[in-house]
């Protein structure tokens, strides 16, 4: 019998799972539940429904009408609205934790408590509010950099950095009392300065296998300008780390992970079986950590999975079982570039119906369908991230070169960034990282 093999959701990130999958040595049967026509899900899939991500009776009906064995869970929503626990409860496992560990992506203001309480290292220094009482004081006291998070899922729209999108106090303020009066508690903490990078965790609770660390380019336009996106690319190095990045940033942001995953399952008193996923910014004093997710990111689980050499539907297996320790896990030691094509006006204006022309991309092409709906044989944008390539090489900037030969060959009323992977913007983040790295020497 083949294993039957549910993953939920329908964008780039859930057609780099469904890719994983069809690797496996294992005899597998997919299945789909997304909320639009993915042509690359769709072509290998048994059966795919159009449907809500979030309403679980639905979703453990379909999945028990399928005699579904596993569950993947691509999105936050799906892990909030609690669907791993209806499927657990009806005894089928995910790759997702159960809604109270998510809690970790989707409160910004337990991750922090929870985190300090346990001193795990790598906190920015903050402060939970749920009314304005304080807000004032503590915004003065952070005067040369503070940032503003509103406490809830809101899709990288609730975070204000001073500087980008506060110009000043008064300004930061009305944004706290907007936020009090959706009856939003929100968070203000330290305004870390350096290089972002993720590092995703593969865990079954106890043990966690990490992925290699890979850095996401989440401003819309070219030279890093523009508002903030899901992530217009990513880049991963074939030695697993970033070259602005010290082996002590890669090492601290293991032991944030694993300290972290450990507190929360031991307060929880649930075993976490998924992905960890932590957001982490290199600055002069070391690895601050800016945010965890409790889902493979997107783009990064492009990077991530394109190079997993290790079969995944094993390793989800292994999590299942809580066996992850007896799995080595291996990565190809490559370079990888991701490229997504977005619609015309992304973010803000995202034209949705824009007709997507894939005839010049050569067959052999590794690509990534996201927003598209499939009718009748023709692909169209849905208004978010549209497609992505991925590049792989030797270096950075041969993996760059490929994807960008790749994602030119898109046509259609889309746009993408064409310096995603360069030398330039490479040389700029190593440039920022030695002048930080310089100062924390003359402080000591
Ligand atoms: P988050 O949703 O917490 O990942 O925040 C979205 C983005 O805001 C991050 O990717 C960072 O670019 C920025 N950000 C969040 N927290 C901080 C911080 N403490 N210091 C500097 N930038 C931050
Ligand atoms: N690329 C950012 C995320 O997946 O949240």
């Amino acid at each position: 019998m083949p294993t039957r093999i549910l993953i939920i959701g329908s964008g780039g990130r859930e057609h780099a799972i469904t890719k994983a999958c069809v690797r496996s040595r294992e005899k597998i049967e997919l299945y789909c539940l997304g909320t639009s026509r993915n042509p690359g899900i769709q072509t290998v899939s048994s059966d795919y429904l159009i449907g809500s991500l979030t309403a679980t009776d639905k979703i453990t009906e379909y999945a028990l009408s399928k005699k579904i064995d596993f569950v993947i869970i691509g999105p936050e929503s799906a892990l909030e609205a609690g669907v791993a626990d209806a499927l657990e409860a009806i005894g089928i496992p995910c790759i997702g934790p159960k809604k109270s560990l998510a809690r970790i992506e989707t409160s910004k203001s337990y991750a922090r408590d929870l985190l300090f309480s346990a001193s795990v290292p790598g906190i920015p220094h903050y402060q939970v509010f749920h009314t304005m009482d304080g807000a004032a004081e503590l915004l003065t006291k952070l005067r040369d950099g503070f940032v503003i998070k509103a406490d809830g899922l809101m899709s990288g729209k609730g975070v204000k950095v001073s500087g980008d999108h506060l110009p000043d106090i008064p300004s930061a303020l009305r944004y706290c009392e907007e936020l009090i009066a959706a009856e939003s508690p929100f968070v203000i903490e330290e305004k870390c300065v350096g290089v972002e990078f993720s590092l995703m965790s593969f865990t079954d609770g106890i043990t966690l296998a990490h992925m290699p660390a890979v850095q996401d380019y989440k401003r819309a336009f070219v030279n890093d300008e523009g508002p903030n996106t899901g992530g217009m690319g990513s880049i991963s190095d074939a030695n697993h780390s970033l070259p602005f990045l010290a082996e002590s940033d890669i090492n601290e942001a293991r032991k944030i992970n694993e300290a972290s995953l450990k507190v929360l399952c031991d307060t929880v008193g649930e075993r976490y079986t998924g992905i960890l996923y932590g957001g982490f910014m290199a600055t002069r004093n070391g690895v601050k950590l800016i945010e965890f997710n409790a889902r493979f990111g997107d783009p990064e689980s492009i990077n991530a999975l394109g190079i997993l050499q290790t079969d995944f539907v094993e390793v989800c297996r292994h999590i299942i079982e809580g066996t992850l320790a007896q799995l080595p896990i291996n990565f190809d030691h490559v370079a990888t570039v991701c490229k997504y094509a977005v619609p015309e006006g992304y973010p803000d204006n995202p034209m949705k119906g824009g007709k997507i022309d894939i005839s010049a991309l050569p067959k052999e092409v590794d690509v990534y369908y996201a927003g598209i709906d499939e009718k009748g044989g023709v692909f169209y944008g849905t208004g978010s991230r549209t497609l992505a390539v991925l590049g792989k090489a030797p270096t950075i900037t041969q993996a760059a070169d490929i994807a960008e030969e790749m994602i030119s060959a898109v046509g259609g009323p889309f746009f993408h960034r064409p310096d995603i992977g360069s030398p330039m913007l490479v040389e700029k983040r190593i440039d920022t990282m030695k002048i930080l790295r310089s100062y924390a020497w003359h402080e000591t």
